[in-house]
């Protein structure tokens, strides 16, 4: 009985899903993939037959109901974030949902009241924040070595140009910015 470590679900079985969330979430000794879903079932078939879950699905709602899950990866295109998340929280399951958290305020308002209600986590995949370099900082900001911060620059970068050019990824609908 697989009961004594935590059970995962990963939804919406893409690339981020594969390079992130599972390469890294299957090297915790207490984790172990239960089911994985996405709407294209011969991808959540195969990510599941690769990574050792006994399930797959294509559809979440299903998989939530049936699997007793303790938390989900939600990894599928933006702007269906927040009714991924707010079904799996209110079925009782923390949630790790990839960034952006929802595609504009109102859909993330949604996701915190849904927390709020289930009395569950939601960690968005603000990687950058966990890098070695934003943790040291972090510490020393904390440790008063900048003094009182009166003025932050923020910047970004993008090694490789615009991403998915031509796919949900542009789609302002699916990304939440882009083009119409
Ligand atoms: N944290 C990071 O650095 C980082 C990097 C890349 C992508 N992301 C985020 O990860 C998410 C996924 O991006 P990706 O590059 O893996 O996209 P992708 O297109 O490769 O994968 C999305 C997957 O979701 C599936 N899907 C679509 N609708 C679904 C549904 N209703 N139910 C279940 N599955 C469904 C698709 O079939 C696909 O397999 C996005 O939110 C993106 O912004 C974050």
């Amino acid at each position: 009985m697989k009961n004594e470590k935590l059970r995962y679900g990963l939804i919406g079985a893409g690339s981020n899903a594969i390079k992130k969330h599972l390469s890294n979430y299957l090297l915790i000794p207490d984790v172990e993939l239960i089911a994985v879903g996405d709407v294209n079932i011969e991808q959540a078939k195969a990510v599941a037959e690769q990574y050792g879950a006994d399930s797959f699905y294509q559809n979440y709602e299903e998989m939530i109901k049936l699997e007793k899950l303790d938390f989900v990866s939600v990894c599928t295109p933006n702007s269906l974030h927040a009714d991924i998340a707010v079904y799996a929280l209110e079925h009782g399951v923390h949630v790790h949902c990839e960034k952006p958290l929802a595609i504009n305020g109102a859909e993330a308002q949604r996701i915190v009241h849904a927390k709020n209600r289930a009395k569950k986590k939601v960690m968005v995949g603000l990687n950058n924040r966990f890098t070695n370099e934003a943790a040291y900082l972090k510490k020393f900001i904390d440790a008063g070595h900048l003094g009182e911060i009166y003025k932050a620059r923020a910047g970004w970068i993008r090694r490789s140009g615009i991403p998915g050019r031509g796919t949900w990824f542009t789609n302002k609908q699916v990304a939440g910015g882009g083009y119409d």
